[in-house]
């Protein structure tokens, strides 16, 4: 999906490596939120949230993320977490996500989840999910277990989610908006590969005018540019 000039579009979509290229059983939905696209990327990022704003379905998943782990290989964000209780007994639940910059996440958790994203405009954003099919059962058995994920992340987690994020201030997000924690190490890592982006496209654009690169100290809040 390219929202920009046409001529401008090259390359091809991001993707992952290995991922099964067979979309037998898989369930997929589209669809449009009123938020920037750097906020959604922080959502998508945001691995803390969930106990706290899905308690009602974070069976196992206690409030302390540890331990947590987020690494860059190249444009792909590697995030790790364990989700337990403050004693570290009782019930936890593990998280593994990659995120290819700029916004192609894929869930290892339980069974692959494909988020895309893409911004529309400033204040809008295209969100694709694609669930897959729980490995050796049957394909009508696998069609209904990833329908069934859909459904639970239309009409149990997205109305959640909605509630904070469209309601979190300021609306615009950037890497300026935030006071960065530990459990953000990712969201850190992603604005990190939107300013070296920005950077690069800032240089591009400087060379293409004037033959020359960027001034030094030119760019903007990567908020803007991702
Ligand atoms: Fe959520």
């Amino acid at each position: 999906m390219w929202w920009g000039d046409p001529a401008t579009a090259d390359g091809e979509p991001p993707w992952f490596d290995g991922l099964a290229e067979s979309t037998v059983g898989c369930t997929t939905t589209s669809h449009e939120w009123p938020l920037s696209f750097p906020r959604m990327m922080e959502a998508i990022l945001d691995l803390h949230h969930f106990p706290f704003v899905h308690a009602a379905f974070a069976r196992g998943a206690g409030p302390r993320l540890d331990p947590y782990r987020a690494v860059l290989d190249g444009d792909v964000i590697h995030v790790e977490g364990r989700l337990r209780t403050e004693s570290g007994t009782g019930p936890s639940q593990d998280f593994r996500t990659r995120v290819r910059f700029p916004a192609v996440m894929l869930s290892e958790t339980k069974v692959p989840v494909i988020v895309l994203g893409a911004p529309i405009d400033e204040r809008r954003v295209w969100l694709h999910l694609r669930f897959y099919p729980r490995p050796g059962v049957s394909p009508l058995a696998g069609r209904i277990y990833s329908w069934s994920l859909k459904w639970a992340e239309e009409i149990l987690i997205f109305p959640a989610d909605k509630r904070v994020l469209l309601s979190t201030e300021p609306a615009l997000s950037g890497e300026d908006a935030n006071v960065l924690v530990h459990a953000d190490g990712a969201i850190a890592l992603w604005y990190k590969l939107a300013a070296r982006a920005f950077d690069a496209a800032q240089g591009a654009g400087a060379s293409a005018e004037t033959g020359a690169g960027a001034e030094p100290g030119a760019r903007a809040s990567a908020g803007s540019s991702a």
